[in-house]
């Protein structure tokens, strides 16, 4: 193993000059206002805690804790997004954006049920491609108001 780390350390630096050298973002652009944008990147980083907390507590085998980590992320939080931002965002966008919640919500409601880990496990990995999906295909930008 040893002898192949210097290769290794090669391969590495080769990908990540690539990448910088074709650093054109091309992922469909939502124009958003700086609030809207804050909003929903503060969402975003809760889903990624929520993820974290449901897969320690699944190992774990804590069922109530991966309900209340799941539950605040579910279906309750979609019907909190205002109408003028929901004007903005694609329909692609938006479907992804609800199979994420749906995902959350079915991961609670397992919890609080049957409280099967494996199959919890198995829910966040398919609610995981969702955000996959959405990150490769879209970018939020900042709309410059006109003075
Ligand atoms: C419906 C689309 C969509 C879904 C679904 C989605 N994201 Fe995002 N997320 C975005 C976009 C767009 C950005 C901003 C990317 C950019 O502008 O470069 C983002 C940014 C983020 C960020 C960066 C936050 C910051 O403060 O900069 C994190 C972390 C993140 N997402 C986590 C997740 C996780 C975890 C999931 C799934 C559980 C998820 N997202 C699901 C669209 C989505």
């Amino acid at each position: 193993m040893k002898t192949l780390a210097p290769y290794f350390m090669l391969v590495l630096c080769f990908i990540s000059t690539q990448a910088w050298s074709e650093s054109t973002d091309d992922r469909e652009i939502i124009w958003v206002t700086d609030a809207e944008k804050t909003a929903l990147l503060t969402e975003m980083r809760n889903f990624l805690g929520a993820s974290q907390q449901i897969l320690a507590a699944a190992l774990s085998e804590e069922v109530d804790a991966i309900e209340a980590a799941a539950r605040p992320v579910g279906v309750k939080l979609m019907k909190n997004t205002p109408d003028a931002l929901k004007a903005k965002l694609p329909k692609g966008f938006g479907q992804l954006g609800s199979k994420t919640h749906l995902g959350f919500e079915n991961i609670a409601d397992e919890a609080s049920g049957m409280g099967d880990t494996t199959l919890i496990l198995q829910q966040l990995a398919t609610l995981q491609t969702h955000c996959i999906a959405c990150h490769a295909r879209y970018q939020f930008k900042v709309a410059q108001i006109k003075k």
